[in-house]
């Protein structure tokens, strides 16, 4: 098949000692300075992602029909016609803003609650600030997907009070128990992401250029995603493998029914077989050869 790579991955849930992860750790480590750039900690942002998310800004896409966005903006942060009735491009649409949108409640609410550059005591510590100024510049990259369709009107709405607290004392548990979950977040991230680029053609045939764009933005945060999943891996040891994927099935299936429109888009029982059996091999050439993978996985 095009684009397929050829070297064979192992499974996500590879077991590997404490020593191996914490080489792992100081590789990762060198990957994502040279990857996403200097942190602008004031910003939440980095130097690379600013330069490239300027470069998507500089080239606008034309769409070839003006976008109607009513039915968009009537069902993007709750979704008030029927799934069912909506075209696909507004049905795919919403269903991302409502993904990037807890993504952005959780990265507000970790950012908050874990050491700036400057208290980072370990090299974890740093990890974590770039990975989460990671998430804010997909973020930024959500945005410019619907600013491809002109939906400028589009504003960032918070969760309920709740859900805030919820993913603000999150990132404060200790490391054993915030582990597994903030692993499988990760993982249901790829599994989502590449569920998205496998209807892109369908859903936008008659927008190629709008198509190719939405692509681009997210090959960008897949490639960190797929980083991402094997950094978080690395925090794990038998325990929270085994315990990993006992709770994947609950937390897709917990997460996705707060989605209504990944009901008629996505076949969510699927999704949770793809993370079962994730092993990086389903993912195209040119993601794998500029993201990373843990050592134990390859
Ligand atoms: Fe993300
Ligand atoms: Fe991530």
């Amino acid at each position: 098949m095009i684009g397929k790579q050829t070297t064979k991955h192992r499974s996500i849930f590879t077991l590997a000692d404490a020593e191996e992860r914490a080489r792992n750790f100081e590789d990762y480590w060198i990957f994502t300075q040279a990857h996403s750039g200097d942190l602008i900690e004031e910003d939440k942002d980095l130097t690379r992602k600013r330069a490239l998310l300027q470069q998507f800004r500089n080239n606008p896409v034309q769409l070839s029909q003006p976008f109607p966005g009513a039915a968009f903006y009537r069902n993007y942060v709750e979704l008030k016609d029927k799934a069912e009735a909506l075209d696909r491009k507004t049905l795919l649409l919403t269903c991302i803003y409502k993904f990037a949108r807890h993504e952005w409640v959780g990265i507000t609410g970790a950012w908050k609650s874990t050491p700036s550059l400057g208290q980072a005591k370990h090299l974890t510590d740093k990890i974590s600030r770039w990975h989460l100024a990671e998430e804010f510049c997909h973020v930024r990259f959500f945005h410019e997907m619907f600013m491809t369709f002109k939906l400028d009107k589009l504003e960032w709405v918070p969760l309920s009070p709740f859900m805030e607290k919820i993913y603000q004392i999150f990132p404060l548990f200790p490391e054993i128990l915030m582990s597994p979950p903030a692993f499988v977040t990760e993982l249901m991230g790829i599994v989502f992401y590449r569920e998205v680029d496998a209807i892109l053609d369908e859903v936008f045939a008659d927008e190629p250029s709008a198509r190719d764009r939405l692509r681009a933005l997210l090959d960008e945060i897949t490639v960190d995603e797929i980083a991402h999943v094997g950094q978080r891996r690395n925090y794990i040891g038998s325990l929270g493998v085994k315990l990993s994927k006992w709770m994947l099935p609950t937390l897709f299936r917990l997460f996705y029914a707060d989605i209504p429109e990944t009901r008629v888009l996505f076949d969510i029982e699927k999704m949770i077989k793809t993370g079962l059996e994730f092993d990086f091999n389903e993912i195209p050439e040119r993601i794998i050869e500029r993201a990373w993978i843990p050592s134990y996985c390859i």
